[in-house]
């Protein structure tokens, strides 16, 4: 069976890196993550990233490119990360979070990112406007 597709979103605004900071699952609680979630049947990673963040964050984004590669979850997950530019409103944790960060280039240290991200958010500070 092939594994299931989370997809996550480095949003950028203004030079800083949206990070979110998860309220669920107890195991997941209290670390930081780029925010998204499950793709589901029919979608294409970038409708199910622009779904998610209006969902849990009431936003409007656009994905801009797909960070190369793919990095496990929980057992039958996948991460796909993409870069993603801030439409319209201000990001809220509306589900999933209990608080948002922007981080302005060299401070992407300064929130402790769940491991399975790391890589990813690597890449996406590499990508940061101005970062
Ligand atoms: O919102 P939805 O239920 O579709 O998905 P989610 O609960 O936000 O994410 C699904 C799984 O992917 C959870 O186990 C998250 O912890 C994980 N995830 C992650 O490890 N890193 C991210 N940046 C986003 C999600």
């Amino acid at each position: 069976m092939t594994d299931r597709v989370v997809v996550a979103g480095a949003v950028y605004d203004r030079g800083r890196l949206l990070a979110a900071r998860r309220s669920s699952p107890p195991e997941l609680a209290g670390r930081w993550e780029l925010p998204g979630g499950k793709v589901e049947p029919g979608e294409s990673g970038e409708q199910a990233l622009v779904r998610e963040l209006r969902e849990e964050l009431g936003v409007e984004a656009e994905p801009l490119e797909r960070i190369p590669g793919e990095w496990p979850l929980k057992p039958g997950y996948v991460l796909h990360v993409w870069t993603a530019r801030l439409v319209s409103g201000v990001p809220a944790p509306l589900q999933d979070h209990d608080e948002l960060r922007w981080l302005g280039p060299g401070e992407s240290g300064t929130v402790d990112w769940l491991e399975q991200d790391l890589p990813a958010v690597a890449e996406a500070v590499r990508r940061q406007p101005g970062g």
